[in-house]
């Protein structure tokens, strides 16, 4: 290393090159540009035409080019540092004139002849609080002069800028390996989670030789009305769940008083009717992401005038959503077949509807319902959910007319 006397000019020529440098590194181009500018100024600054940017790669210790300029024999294969060395190193922490500094050289062991036989000559490492992060390389100056302590000193300015880039770079690269591996694992979650409530719909659904298919119904039209009613997308996945889940207290009634085709004696009316309860206790057990869903199921089978079970309500005091469950669970087992009885066509389910106006039925419940099933009637839905799954073929001028007639409806 080679003391020199420093021209005010080489000074100014500098602290712009380290401006620029700076500047370089904080702006929001693409990393592999920055770093490639980087090395170029670096290069410049030096007058050296050959040059590399290595990423140390902790796990298999390889050092692997990530810009190179003429060091293109050592840019696909990287280089390897011994464990030892990294710590050396490390501590060591200046650069390293592989000619000039033969005891510091001596660190890269095998490496060493390897970096020479691609020029290199002055290797700056780059270290943040004490992580080797990488390495900037480069050949002799083209004027063929030694590095100076003045040279090294410019060199670690600016190894400390790029380590700086380069460690922001690897802690948003970890970071975003962190997020889509956990993103991975939440989508796993949720799929098992939607599978279980799934499972469970069927296995409240198997109870019934009747009501095949009656929780996913439910779920469908809550999801719909719901919808239609301006729910936002987390009330509308609550009532969807709820849907599925609503009759899950079932799983404890005995399967001959669910399927008995005679009527029910008082006390297995009362088994019958304890099912809102039992699955309201099963499912506040459980926490939901979304809000809701014990109550909807226990309040599902309340009606508005207040004769409902099992707590009696009156209209506001039945939770919205279970008054839209309430309507949808009793136009599917009406327009299904039960034990007891076939199935109601549309008109004679919703002349049930009109008659339970106000007393079983919530108006402002309803109406949006009315009014999803003539938009899908009319062809008004994308996806239409209720009528396709109705064992019957509506026509818009019998459903307008039907539908019409209804108190306080448009
Ligand atoms: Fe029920």
């Amino acid at each position: 290393m080679l003391e020199v006397d420093l021209s005010l000019e080489r000074l100014l020529f500098n602290l712009n090159t380290l401006a620029e440098l700076g500047e370089e590194i904080t702006s929001p181009k693409d990393f592999t540009r920055v770093v490639k500018s980087s090395l170029y100024m670096v290069m410049g600054s030096f007058a050296a035409s050959k040059g590399a940017i290595f990423q140390y790669d902790s796990e298999d210790q390889r050092f692997n080019a990530i810009a190179a300029k003429g060091l293109s024999d050592i840019k696909g294969a990287g280089f390897k540092l011994s464990k030892e060395a990294v710590k050396e190193i490390v501590k060591f922490n200046k650069p390293i004139d592989l000619k000039g500094d033969p005891a510091h050289a001596a660190l890269l062991g095998p490496a060493k002849a390897e970096l020479e036989k691609a020029s290199a000559r002055v290797l700056a490492f780059l270290v943040v609080k004490d992580e080797l992060l990488g390495v900037i390389s480069i050949n002799e100056k083209f004027s063929g002069q030694d590095y100076t302590v003045y040279d090294f000193q410019l060199l670690s300015v600016m190894a400390q800028h790029i380590s700086f880039s380069l460690h922001s770079h690897t802690l948003l690269t970890k970071l975003m390996h962190k997020y889509t591996e956990n993103k991975g694992l939440y989508e796993n979650l949720r799929r098992i989670y939607y599978d279980t409530i799934h499972a469970f719909a069927a296995a409240i659904d198997a109870k019934d030789a009747y009501t095949k298919g009656h929780s996913h119904r439910v779920s469908a039209y809550c999801t719909v009305v719901a919808r239609e009613m301006g729910w936002s997308p987390d009330e509308i996945e609550g009532i969807r769940i709820s849907g599925l889940l609503h009759d899950i207290g079932k799983i404890a009634v005995d399967k001959s008083i669910i399927n008995k085709a005679s009527p029910l004696t008082s006390n297995e009316c009362r088994e019958l009717n304890s099912h809102p309860v039992i699955g309201y206790e099963i499912l506040s057990k459980i926490k939901f992401p979304w809000k809701g869903i014990p109550m909807m199921t226990r309040n599902h089978h309340e009606k508005v005038d207040g004769t409902g079970y099992p707590d009696r309500l009156k209209k506001a005091e039945i939770p919205l959503g279970a008054r839209i469950m309430a309507l949808v669970d009793a136009f599917d087992a009406m327009t299904t077949d039960r034990p007891y009885r076939p199935r109601l066509s549309f008109k004679e389910a919703m002349d049930e509807v009109r008659e339970n106006f106000g007393k079983q039925f919530d108006p402002e419940v309803v109406q949006p319902f009315i009014s999803v099933i003539r938009k899908e009637v009319l062809g008004e839905v994308e996806n239409p959910s209720i009528v396709p799954l109705l064992q019957e073929h509506l026509d818009s001028v019998t459903v307008n007319r039907l539908l019409e007639g209804f108190p306080g409806i448009s």
